[in-house]
C-alpha cells in the first residue's frame, strides 16, 4: 500500500468573531430590539494548508501561538469542518488535542476513560482489559477513581496520552502535551512515540520544544498565519524559524 496515512489538500478555516461583546441572550435580545446589528469580523485562522505524510512518518508543526498548528488539528480530527479543501485519512485516529478534550469534568478518570475508549472506538470491554495499563502509565494510582474536576493539567494530560497511546492508533495527533509533566513523564512519552513509529503509526506532532523536534520528528511544517511558511528537513525548517523568531525579539 502506498497510500498517504494523512493528505490535506488546501485546507482553510475561517472564524467568525462578534464585533461586539454579547454575553447572553437576553443582553443580544435587547441589542436587537434596539436595532443593533449583529456583525462579524472574519478571521481566517488556515489559508490553504498543505500537508501529507507516508504511514510511519514523525511530522512535526512549529509555529507561533495563534498561528493555526491547533485548528489544524482539530481539522484532521474531524472536530472542525474546512470552509475548503479535502481531509484523507487512512486509518484509527486518535487525536490528543487540547487538554481534556472529549473529558467529562463531572466523571471519574475512569468512566472517562470508558467514555473516551468508546469515542476512538473501542468497546468496553477491550477498555476493561486496557484499564490497569492506562492506570499504571498514567501514575494516576487511587486518583482514577476521582473525579477528573479534581486533577491538575498535567494529571489529566498523562491520562489523555495513556489513553490515545493504549488503543492502537495508526495516527496519532499530539498538540503541545508532551509539554506538560515532569522529565520522567515526558521521557517515559518519547519512549512510547519512539515504540509507534517503529510500529508504523503517522504521528503529527505540535511542540514548541525545538529540540524535540529535532530529535523526533523527520519532517517539519512551520505555520504562521494559517499559512505554511517553511517546510522540510527538521534541521533546516527550525534554523529558519529561530532566525525569525530571532529577528522579531
Ligand atoms: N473558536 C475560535 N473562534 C474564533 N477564533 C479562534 C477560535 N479558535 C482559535 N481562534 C483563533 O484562530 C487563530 C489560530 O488559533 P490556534 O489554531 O489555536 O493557534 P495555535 O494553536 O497555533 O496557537 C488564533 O488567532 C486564535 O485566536
Ligand atoms: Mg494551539
Amino acid at each position: 500500500m502506498n497510500m498517504q496515512a494523512i493528505k490535506i489538500s488546501g485546507v482553510s478555516v475561517k472564524y467568525r468573531l462578534p464585533k461586539q461583546a454579547i454575553r447572553s441572550v437576553k443582553e443580544y435580545v435587547v441589542y436587537r430590539l434596539k436595532g443593533g446589528r449583529y456583525d462579524y469580523h472574519e478571521f481566517w485562522a488556515l489559508k490553504r494548508v498543505y500537508i501529507e505524510s507516508a504511514r510511519g512518518k514523525v511530522i512535526g508543526i512549529i509555529g507561533r501561538n495563534g498561528a493555526g498548528k491547533s485548528t489544524l488539528l482539530k481539522v484532521l480530527a474531524g472536530v472542525i469542518k474546512p470552509i475548503e479543501g479535502k481531509v484523507e485519512i487512512n486509518g484509527r485516529i486518535a487525536p490528543l488535542i487540547e487538554l481534556g478534550a472529549g473529558f467529562d469534568p463531572e466523571l471519574t478518570g475512569r468512566e472517562n476513560t470508558y467514555l473516551n475508549g468508546t469515542i476512538l472506538g473501542c468497546t468496553n470491554r477491550e477498555m476493561s482489559q486496557k484499564m490497569d495499563q492506562i492506570v499504571a502509565f498514567s501514575e494516576l494510582n487511587e486518583f482514577i477513581d476521582a473525579p477528573l474536576r479534581t486533577y491538575s493539567s498535567g494529571m489529566v494530560a498523562r491520562l489523555g496520552f495513556a489513553i490515545a497511546t493504549d488503543i492502537d492508533p495508526d495516527i496519532l495527533i499530539v498538540d503541545e502535551i508532551l509539554g506538560v509533566g515532569d522529565a520522567g513523564f515526558q521521557a517515559k512519552c518519547a519512549k512510547r512515540v519512539e515504540g509507534f513509529r517503529e510500529k508504523g503509526v503517522t504521528i503529527l506532532l505540535v511542540t514548541h520544544d525545538l529540540g524535540q523536534v529535532g530529535k523526533m520528528c523527520d519532517y517539519v511544517h512551520w505555520l504562521e498565519q494559517g499559512t505554511v511558511r517553511a517546510h522540510g528537513k527538521p534541521s533546516e525548517v527550525v534554523a529558519q524559524y529561530r532566525k525569525f523568531m530571532a529577528e522579531r525579539a
